[in-house]
C-alpha cells in the first residue's frame, strides 16, 4: 500500500517508517522542514514538505501522493510542566484539532481507505471507575482546569477520526512513551528531572500509568494499518502501575537517588491540581483489545524491564 505519514520525522515516525517499508509498503513522509527531507530519503520514504496547520499545503501534498492509508502522528509538546499543562500542549492541541481536520479532508478528497491517528491512554479517560480501563470507558470531561483545552483536543481528534464514515477511522491511544527519541530516554527531559529528584511521589502515589516502548507503539501502528477496524485501541504494555511503584523503580534503573515523597498539599503548591491528579488519581489502560484484534504483542511487556534497558 501507499502510506502517507504525517509526523514521519518524530519519535514514533522514525520507528514507524522503516517498519512500514520493511513490510513492503511505499511511504510518503511529511515534514515542515526542507532540511529534514534527507533523513526521510535515508529511511526509504519519499519526503513532502507541508505545514499541517495550512489546509492548502496539506491538500496539495496528499493529492499528489494519492495514498491508500494516512497516519497522523503529529505532536509538538513544548514542555512537561503540569502547572501549565494547556500552555505546554497548545501547539499539540492545534495539531489535534485543526491538523486532524485538514488531514481528514485531504484524505477524503483522495478516498483513503484507512486513517490511523495518535491519541493518549491515561488522564483523558478520567479518574473514577476501574483502575485499569478498556476502550469502552468514555472520555471524562471532569478534568482539572489546566488540562481542559488538551482534553477537548483529544476528544475532538477521537470523535473526528472514528466518526469519519467514508474511511476506516482508527484511533490509537498510546501509553506514556519511553525509549529512543522520547523524553524518557537518556538525556531526555523526564529522565533528567528524575535524576535531579525533581519529580516526587505525591500523596499516596496511587495514580495508575500505562507505558509503551516507542518501538512497540510503532509495531502496533503497523498492525493497525493492516488490520485496524473503525474504533479505538489502547496501545500500552501489560503492566499498568501506580506512581508509587514505577517512579522509584525508574529512579533505581537510571542510577538516580530515590524520589522524594511529598504530601498532597505540597504537591498541589508545586505542580498544581493537574500534577496532583496525575500522581494520585488517574487510571491505567488495558491492551486486551489490541492484542486480540490487531494480533499484536508488546516486545517490552513491562516497563520494569523496558526502563532498565
Ligand atoms: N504518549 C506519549 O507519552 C507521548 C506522545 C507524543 C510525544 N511524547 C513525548 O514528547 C516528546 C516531544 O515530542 P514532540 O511532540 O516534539 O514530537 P516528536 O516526536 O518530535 O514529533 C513531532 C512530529 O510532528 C511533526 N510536526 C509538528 N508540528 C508540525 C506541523 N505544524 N506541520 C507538520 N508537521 C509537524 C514534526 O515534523 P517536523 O518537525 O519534521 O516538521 C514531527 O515529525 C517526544 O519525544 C515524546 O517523548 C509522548
Amino acid at each position: 500500500m501507499k502510506i502517507f505519514v504525517a509526523g514521519a520525522t518524530g519519535a514514533i515516525g522514525r520507528q514507524l517508517v522503516p517498519r512500514l517499508i520493511a513490510g513492503g509498503h511505499r511511504v510518503v513522509g511529511m515534514t515542515r522542514s526542507e532540511s529534514k527531507q534527507a533523513a526521510l530519503w535515508e529511511m526509504g520514504a519519499e519526503p513532502v514538505v507541508a505545514d499541517a496547520l495550512d489546509p492548502v499545503q496539506v491538500a496539495q501534498v496528499v493529492a499528489s501522493a494519492q495514498p491508500d492509508v494516512m497516519i497522523h502522528e503529529l505532536t509538538s509538546i513544548g514542555g512537561l510542566n503540569p502547572r501549565h499543562f494547556d500552555r505546554d500542549f497548545a501547539a499539540t492541541n492545534r495539531l489535534r484539532t485543526e491538523g486532524t481536520d485538514h488531514l481528514l479532508s485531504a484524505g477524503r478528497a483522495v478516498g483513503v481507505k484507512r486513517f490511523v491517528a495518535q491519541s493518549y491512554a491515561g488522564w483523558p479517560q478520567g479518574r473514577t471507575g476501574p483502575a485499569v480501563k478498556s476502550e469502552e470507558e468514555p472520555l471524562d470531561p471532569a478534568q482539572p482546569r489546566e488540562m481542559r483545552e488538551s482534553w477537548e483536543a483529544i476528544r475532538h481528534l477521537e470523535a473526528a477520526v472514528t466518526g469519519a464514515d467514508w474511511t476506516e477511522g482508527v484511533v490509537l491511544r498510546y501509553g506514556g512513551l519511553y525509549g529512543p527519541g522520547t523524553s524518557m530516554a537518556p538525556g531526555g527531559e523526564q529522565i533528567e528531572m528524575v535524576r535531579r529528584r525533581r519529580i516526587p511521589v505525591v500523596g499516596n502515589g496511587a495514580g495508575v500509568w500505562s507505558f509503551i516502548h516507542v518501538a512497540d507503539a510503532a509495531e502496533a501502528t503497523v498492525a493497525a494499518v493492516q488490520r485496524g477496524q473503525r474504533g479505538i485501541y489502547n496501545v500500552v504494555d501489560d503492566e499498568p502501575a501506580p506512581v508509587a511503584e514505577w517512579l522509584p523503580r525508574l529512579a533505581a534503573a537510571i542510577g538516580a537517588p530515590k524520589p522524594y515523597r511529598v504530601p498532597r498539599w505540597l504537591g498541589r503548591l508545586a505542580a498544581g491540581e493537574a500534577g496532583v491528579v496525575m500522581m494520585t488519581e488517574i487510571r491505567g489502560a488495558s491492551n486486551a483489545k489490541a492484542k486480540r484484534e490487531l494480533g499484536w504483542e508488546p516486545g517490552h511487556p513491562s516497563w520494569r524491564q523496558g526502563f532498565a534497558q
